[in-house]
């Protein structure tokens, strides 16, 4: 495995491979790497011939009230954890390699980002169509594996690469959780003990709702409430939002669409923002 620290030497390798007719498979990440990060790697390793993986904690995408700073970071964990799943490259760019001076071009998706994460978090998604458009331009690939636990985050992507036109196919993966429910989350670090024991209350407000669709309730205000008393029943959960959205447009539904429907929810315990979802 390597390590690559430019952009332009990142490029060379990506166009020296695509000569060779070699399939790039692509998983971008901003590292403190766990298994949900590792299954899109396996997914990548098994569908490619050669496997890049970034980690580049992305300034962009965080405002300036956020957790950039403390974001955690391990690369010499990180490292270990990709060499021993074979991959290939490990492209780890400096800021300054990311946005020399004068950087001023910006990739934005409409509609869909204006909802739900995009609501609480106003400028996050440029910052990530911005940066995935950058490393999508760096590493060539053919594929590019994004998890569903940010739901809308892949959405949005695939919007990004539809409209234009970049020639790259998205796979969404499953969620991996922790055998109590808790989504796997580089931010679960932030949580205490007693925060770490509540963080269920998102899974058991989603189980809720699975719960209440799989027995016939389509009302989403009916199911929404429902999944709120799940999470009051926490003392140290505060819910930033509960919202069931169309997969495809993410418009507010007031009814459950089977095979289009996107129940998720952002929820504090103490300082930390925790997020999750399930597809209907
Ligand atoms: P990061 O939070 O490091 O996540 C990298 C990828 O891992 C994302 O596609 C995310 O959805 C996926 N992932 C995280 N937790 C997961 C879990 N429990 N199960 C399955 N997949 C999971 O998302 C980002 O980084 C950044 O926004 C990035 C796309 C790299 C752009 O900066």
């Amino acid at each position: 495995m390597r390590i690559v620290y430019s952009a332009s030497e990142m490029q060379a390798i990506a166009n020296k491979y695509r000569e060779w007719g070699k399939r790039i498979g692509f998983v971008p990440t901003m590292g403190y790497l766990h298994e949900g990060h590792l299954s899109l790697v396996r997914q990548a390793k098994q569908d490619n011939d050669v496997v890049f993986v970034s980690i580049f904690v992305n300034p962009l995408q965080f405002a300036p009230n956020e957790d950039l700073d403390k974001y955690p970071r391990d690369i010499e964990r990180d490292e270990s954890l990709l060499n021993k799943e074979g991959v290939d490259f490990v492209f780890y760019p400096s800021v300054e390699d990311m946005y020399p001076d004068g950087f001023q071009t910006y990739v934005e998706v409409d509609k869909l980002t204006k909802v739900l994460e995009g609501k609480s978090r106003p400028t996050h998604f440029r910052g990530v169509t911005t940066v995935v458009a950058k490393l999508f331009n760096i590493a060539k690939p053919h594929r590019a594996y994004f998890g569903k636990k940010d739901a809308q985050q892949l959405i949005v992507i695939k919007r990004m690469v539809k409209d234009l036109n970049m020639d790259i196919e998205i796979i969404g993966m499953p969620i991996v959780r922790e055998s109590d429910g808790l989504a796997l989350s580089s931010r679960n670090k932030y949580l205490n003990q007693k925060e770490r024991e509540q963080a269920v209350c998102l899974y058991k407000a989603l189980m809720k709702a699975k719960e209440l669709i799989e027995t016939g309730q389509r009302d989403a205000d009916v199911i929404k409430e429902e999944m709120k008393k799940v999470i009051e029943g926490y003392p140290l959960a505060k819910i930033d939002y509960i919202d069931i959205n169309s997969l495809s447009t993410l418009e507010q539904l007031k009814q459950v669409k089977e095979g289009d429907t996107l129940v998720s929810l952002a929820v504090f315990l103490g300082s930390t923002r925790l997020i999750d979802n399930m597809w209907f």
